[in-house]
């Protein structure tokens, strides 16, 4: 029921009733029919499906699994939807980017203790998706006490394309965090970020109220250095240098996401996801 003025629909969007109309009028019923779209939820969120090619019965688009975000023994918290005023591929690539959290985060995670790079293991899988694995220095935290999400940990990320893209971060004292930043784009300089968190059991460190308050303080340094970036999304193609990109070592991982996302764009997938069919 639409809230504003109680015309009822039913699931395939036909009008069945319009309450200001004094006789039924099916023709107006018939002109107030809506669009319906594939829909599924799950991990707290409604995926919809915009394309209107026809699935099979029984068919449905799988999403990536992400065991511990349904596992009744972890914590799994959701963050608000944030609007960032810049292009989803400049969220993304701000997410995997392994060597801002000293200058953007200063004020939260922390000054590096070592500003070189880590070695990052990055390799493409065989469905389009890549992953990086990599040790995630200890940051110089501004809190006392030092704080655990601060600490040195391991860092495994997965990007399934187009975005949808994990980081897991391994403590050394053998608790967890599954983070997922999902960022849908509104315009083509304007995205929403759908995120969410999951804690392994028994953590030993801030509750997980105050670790999606803390999540929400960073991702706002994020919003602000991706909102004052130009141009406001990233260039699908952009000829090395002709962007006046300058590529550092640290962007192995932005590369990938541009490699892989040309190769998503032209695969079967991307184009029906696009509607270049
Ligand atoms: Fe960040």
């Amino acid at each position: 029921m639409c809230p504003y003025h109680g015309w009822r629909f039913d699931p395939t969007g036909a009008c069945q009733s319009i309450p200001s109309l004094v006789e039924p009028n099916p023709e107006k019923q018939a002109l107030a029919h809506l669009r319906s779209y594939l829909i599924q939820e799950r991990y707290g969120l409604v995926w919809v499906k915009l394309d209107d090619t026809p699935l099979s019965t029984g068919e449905r688009h799988e999403l990536p699994e992400v065991p511990e975000f349904e596992n009744a023994a972890w914590s799994y918290v959701m963050g608000p939807p944030t609007p960032f005023a810049a292009g989803w591929r400049r969220e993304v690539e701000n997410y995997l980017d392994m060597t801002h959290f000293a200058f953007a985060h200063a004020d939260t995670l922390g000054k590096a203790a070592d500003y070189r790079l880590p070695p990052m293991d990055i390799r493409a899988l065989p469905d389009g998706s890549f992953q990086m694995d990599a040790p995630f220095p200890a940051l110089e935290t501004p809190h006392e006490p030092p704080g655990k999400l601060q600490s040195a940990h391991r860092r495994f990320q997965r990007c399934w394309l187009p975005n949808f893209t994990t980081i897991r971060q391994s403590f050394t004292d053998g608790d967890e965090r599954v983070l997922v930043h999902i960022p849908s784009p509104n315009t083509p300089e304007s995205c929403t970020v759908f995120w969410s968190l999951a804690i392994s059991p028994n953590f030993q460190g801030p509750p997980p109220q105050a670790q999606l308050d803390f999540a929400i303080r960073v991702l706002d340094e994020d919003r602000i250095m991706c909102e004052n970036q130009r141009p406001r999304e990233v260039p699908i193609n952009p000829a090395r240098g002709g962007w006046g990109v300058l590529v550092m070592p640290g962007d192995t991982l932005a590369n990938m996401f541009q490699k892989q996302l040309r190769r998503w764009l032209t695969s079967e997938a991307g184009q029906v996801s696009t509607g270049q069919r």
